[in-house]
Formats: structure tokens, sequence, C-alpha cells
């Protein structure tokens, strides 16, 4: 069984630690992120993009996730990332997904806030919980074009939250989607958060949080990755945004670059073998490593 979203995220907004979503788009990845769940006794919140539905099917994502909920002694969450679809967010509720997100961040304000309240009615009834975003988080996603930043307004968070009945918040404060999230000096903006985090009970969520590991670029990149210019959000802005009360924390980036990382090496060490379990190993292997330094990161390790 999969356990709630929203009971995982009021016990870390409670003690003061993030929870990590993570996206899942096969079986080892799944299966890399499990591992180190269970080897570090941290919840997780395992999450499917409209992408990732569309590549892999509802029913696959949703019964690797179930196997791993159902085996692994730890809470899993299994959450709807970035639903724009209504078809599809009805698709996971129904589904037996423990949360969704309606991303509804594109809207003008009064039309985010008709959807997301829209969402919550259908969810809520499923007793299914919603995160909303207000604001938006740049970068590029498989749906969703490359966007401008636009920090979150905490007077209006405040209005939203109250007006949509949405669980969890997404709030934009600087970061990005993608591998390439900052050109110059990296800034989240703290002082929004502080001031959201004095209105709004409810836990908060940052997106494009991934680290960009330079471990596995530099990996990657021997073995013929192109990377230049990649750059992620340092540790120390985690651990700030954390201590001002960030509760969920989005990383898929770091996990499809050691995925890329660990079937490149492998390729090029063993041009001779085409066993793709021997390709996938490596890469399930190196996605453990990467979600165990996350875990440690947010604070999650020990509250399962
Ligand atoms: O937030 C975006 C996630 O990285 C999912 O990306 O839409 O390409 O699956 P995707
Ligand atoms: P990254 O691209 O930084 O991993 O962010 C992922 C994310 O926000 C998923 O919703
Ligand atoms: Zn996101």
């Amino acid at each position: 069984m999969f356990v709630s979203t929203k009971d995982i995220l009021e016990k870390a907004n409670e003690g003061h630690y993030a929870v990590g979503h993570f996206n899942i788009n096969n079986m080892e990845t799944l299966q890399g992120i499990v591992k180190a769940g269970v080897k570090l006794r941290s919840p997780l919140i395992l999450a499917t993009s409209e992408g990732a539905l569309k590549y892999a099917g509802i029913d696959y994502l949703y019964c690797l996730a179930l196997t791993a909920a159902n085996s692994a002694a730890i809470p899993i969450a299994l959450h709807l990332d970035h639903g724009r679809d209504l078809n599809i967010i009805k698709e996971c509720i129904n589904k037996g997904y423990s949360s969704v997100m309606v991303d509804g961040s594109h809207l003008p304000f009064e039309k985010n806030i008709a959807l997301t309240k829209q969402v919550v009615e259908l969810a809520h009834a499923k007793g299914v919980t919603v995160e909303a975003e207000l604001g938006t988080i740049g970068g590029a996603e498989d749906s969703i074009s490359s966007r401008q930043i636009i920090y979150t307004d905490p007077k209006k968070a405040q209005e939203f939250v109250e007006q949509t009945g949405c669980d969890f918040l997404a709030i934009a404060l600087g970061t990005s989607h993608g591998a390439f999230k900052f050109k110059g000096q990296v800034h989240l903006k703290m002082d929004i958060l502080k001031e959201i985090k004095k209105t709004i009970p409810i836990p908060l969520v940052l997106h494009g949080a991934s680290e960009v590991p330079k471990s596995i670029v530099t990996m990657a990149k021997r073995y013929g990755a192109e990377l230049d210019g990649v750059k992620g959000v340092p540790d120390d802005q985690i651990k700030l945004a954390i201590k001002y009360g960030i509760n969920k924390i989005n990383t898929d980036t770091d996990l499809r670059l050691a995925f890329d990382a660990g079937v490149r090496w492998f390729i090029k060490k063993k041009p001779q073998d085409f066993d793709p379990r021997h390709i996938l190993a490596p890469a399930r292997e190196l996605i453990q490593n990467v979600v165990e330094e996350r875990i440690k990161l947010f604070g999650s390790r020990g509250k399962a």
C-alpha cells in the first residue's frame, strides 16, 4: 500500500526536515531510489510526470511503484508531477495515487485558483492530496516549454492557499528544471521563503532542486557526454531552504545524469557486452548513491 504524501510531509514540517520527491521512468531508476531509501530508513515520494506516463504507461509505473511500496519496509507515496492535463490528473486520482500536482502556474492567478480548486475537490473526494504551484520555476520539461522565473508573491500565496484548499504548495525561489540552472552566482530568494512560511502552515515544495553533482558530470563527460556549462543547486542553499521551511524537494535531473554516466561508462568499458542487465546495473547503482546523498542532505535519514 502507498502511504499518504500528506502524512509524510506533515511529519517533515513538524520535524523541520525535507523528504525527497524522486522522478521515475523505468524499473532500474525506481530500484536505485528504493534501495537508497531502505538502506537509510527514509520515507520516499516516487513521482511520475505526464511525460513518464506517456513513455512507460501508467499501469507499468503504478505496478512497479506499488511493488516497491508493498515490499520495502519504509513509507512510500506515489505522486503525479506537474499535472497539466485534467484527464491525466483524474486517471491518477482514480488509479490510487497518494497525491497529484496540479500545475496551473502558467495561468493567470484567478484561473490557477479555479483549476486548483477543481482538482482539490476531485482529489479530496477520493482521499488523494494535492500539490499546487504559484509563481514559475524556470527551465524546460517534456511537456512544458522553457520559461522565465516569476518569484512567488507571499501575499498572493496566502490568498491562493486559503481559496484553493491545496495540501502543499510549490513556490518559486529562483530554481529551474534541468541541468543548466544558473549562469552566474547562485542566489535563491530565502527572504520570500521566510515570508511565506510565516503565514502558510502547509508543507512547502522546492522544484528544480537537483545538485548536478560534479563527480557524476565528470564521469559522464569522460565517457562522451556533452555537458559544458551545467550548474545545479549547491548543498548549502538546500540546507538553508530546509531551515526556512521547505519540506518536499524534487529531484529528477541528478537521476538522469547518474543513469547517463553509468550507461556510458559500461558501454565504453565493455563494448563487446550487449546484455541490457549488464548495461543498466551500474546506472542503477549510481542512482542509489545519488539518492543516498540527497536523503542525508534533506535530513530524512532514519525518519521511516
Ligand atoms: O519537473 C520536471 C521533471 O524533471 C519531469 O520531466 O516532463 O521531462 O518527465 P519530464
Ligand atoms: P530537477 O530538474 O532539478 O531535478 O527538478 C525536478 C523537478 O522539479 C521535478 O518536478
Ligand atoms: Zn518540477
